[in-house]
């Protein structure tokens, strides 16, 4: 049995009003419910987690390592652009991370271009909606990767 945390940054609380044309109408719980209905199939052990507090998510980037957690599956939000505490956590742990993001990051602003955690990160993953959650649970699942 594998077990992952998935952990949502800030604003993603707001999926299912928030910008549809960019984040599609899916909401947050719709997401995790999709997670965990295919994390069943594949006998993973899922613990989902969502904070808009920088500090929360470093504390919970922290548990992890402590939790049994096999691997992290992170879309910090906005935080992947410039937050340097949560880089520091993930690097700080020895549990591996794949960063997501539902939107295609690199199509949209600049500023979203830049991300200081994907250094630290396993690999990333962006621009499939709800989708992109699930091809980061495949990289935990397939071997060698
Ligand atoms: C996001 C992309 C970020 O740039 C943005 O700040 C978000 C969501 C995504 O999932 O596409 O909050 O991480």
């Amino acid at each position: 049995m594998c077990k992952i945390k998935i952990i949502n940054g800030p604003n993603l609380n707001m999926l299912g009003q928030r910008e549809p044309g960019i984040y599609g109408s899916a909401t947050l719980s719709d997401i995790e419910k999709m997670i965990q209905n295919e994390a069943e199939k594949e006998h993973i052990e899922t613990a989902f987690f969502q904070s808009n507090s920088e500090g929360d998510i470093v504390s919970a980037i922290q548990a992890a390592q402590t939790e049994g957690v096999d691997g992290i599956i992170l879309n910090a939000g906005a935080y992947t652009h410039y937050s340097i505490a949560i880089r520091d956590a993930i690097a700080a742990i020895t549990v591996p991370v794949v960063e997501v993001h539902l939107s295609n990051v690199y199509a949209r602003e600049d500023f979203r271009h830049i991300s200081v955690i994907s250094p630290v990160c396993k690999g990333v993953i962006a621009g499939f909606g709800p989708a992109s959650y699930l091809l980061a649970m495949q990289a935990f699942i397939i071997k060698g990767s």
